[in-house]
């Protein structure tokens, strides 16, 4: 049994993909599409969530994954408190638990936590208590388990199934928590081919990021693809590496309507954002008719709906 699971194997925290099995991840997903906003109708709500408490702990930057878990939080019934934790005095994730033990004496019920430093979020989940829940929204550059699971919606929506596609994943991807996780969730969704195209200084080991198909030229990278999904540099998680700036990075690396044409003329662009226009990819393509990066933002609220419903909206008897 893995951390993140109960005794009865059900998922009590999601903290990574990893050993979710295809059929746990389509059973989120179609949640996470009843939860999907219809044209002209008002946002789906539910009561799952009545009576929890869900707290959302940051220490890095966020604008859509914070505002979407609390949106998620509010339409599924809870109540919802956000925190965001300073890091300077922060010893080893010390003084992240004094808050958790603060909140848990709250009666905080689930804990979505955003942390630079690798191993927090299951720091936190081996020390609340048997019915709290612990949310990965972004663990240094390891794991980001609901932007795997949004990304795998919005490919879905737009293509149907992941086996026949190939996607390839641009840019920074060894900083990138975002593409592990969504790595994970199309392999285990069985797509068909995995790309990842970077410099050598942004590519992750080869044991890390497994059973993908490595290109340092952007034009075979992406020819053919049926998505291509562009990620930032993240220059916040390393120091000195060889990756061109600017304008030189967009010179080899930018996506361009010229570069896009390569791909499969139907093929989607994505982006996690926050976006770098003009340095990862151009505006026209960021706003183009191929781009479904607001799609992404839009089901982030439906898929973390869909995860806290999983988590947390257990039978009291099981709660206690
Ligand atoms: C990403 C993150 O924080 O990992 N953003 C997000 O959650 N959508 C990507 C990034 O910061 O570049």
């Amino acid at each position: 049994m893995t951390q993140q699971r109960r005794d009865d194997g059900s998922l009590r925290h999601l903290l990574t993909l990893q050993d979710l099995s295809r059929d746990e991840l389509e059973a989120i997903l179609e949640r996470a599409q009843h939860y999907v906003r219809r044209r002209g109708e008002l946002a789906p709500r539910s009561d799952v969530l009545a009576g929890l408490t869900v707290a959302n702990l940051f220490t890095e930057p966020s604008t859509r994954t914070r505002v979407s878990f609390e949106l998620a939080a509010k339409r599924l019934g809870a109540d919802v408190v956000n925190l965001e934790v300073q890091l300077s005095s922060r010893v080893k994730g010390e003084s992240m638990l004094d808050t958790v033990f603060t909140l848990e004496s709250l009666h905080v019920d689930v804990f979505v936590i955003r942390d630079a430093e690798a191993g927090v979020p299951a720091l936190v989940a081996r020390h609340v208590g048997p019915a709290v829940s612990v949310l990965s929204a972004g663990e240094a550059h390891v794991s980001h388990p609901t932007q795997g699971l949004l990304d795998a919606l919005t490919i879905l929506q737009h293509k149907g199934r992941c086996e026949p596609l190939a996607v390839a994943i641009v840019g920074d991807i060894r900083h990138s928590r975002v593409a592990r996780s969504t790595c994970q969730a199309l392999q285990t969704l069985g797509v068909g081919e995995l790309r990842l195209v970077a410099p050598p200084a942004l590519m992750p080991a080869a044991d890390e990021v497994a059973g993908c198909v490595r290109h340092d030229s952007l034009e075979a990278g992406i020819r053919d693809a049926d998505v291509v999904m562009m990620l930032r540099i993240q220059r916040e998680r390393f120091a000195d590496a060889d990756v061109p700036a600017g304008d030189a990075y967009f010179a080899r690396y930018g996506l361009t309507a010229g570069r896009l044409a390569l791909a499969h003329p139907k093929a989607i662009v994505m982006h996690p954002q926050p976006m770098n226009r003009g340095v990862e990819i151009d505006s026209a393509v960021a706003d183009g008719p191929q781009s479904v990066i607001r799609d992404q933002v839009a089901n982030g609220v439906a898929v973390r709906m869909a995860v806290l419903e999983t988590l947390a909206a257990v039978p009291a008897q099981r709660r206690s």
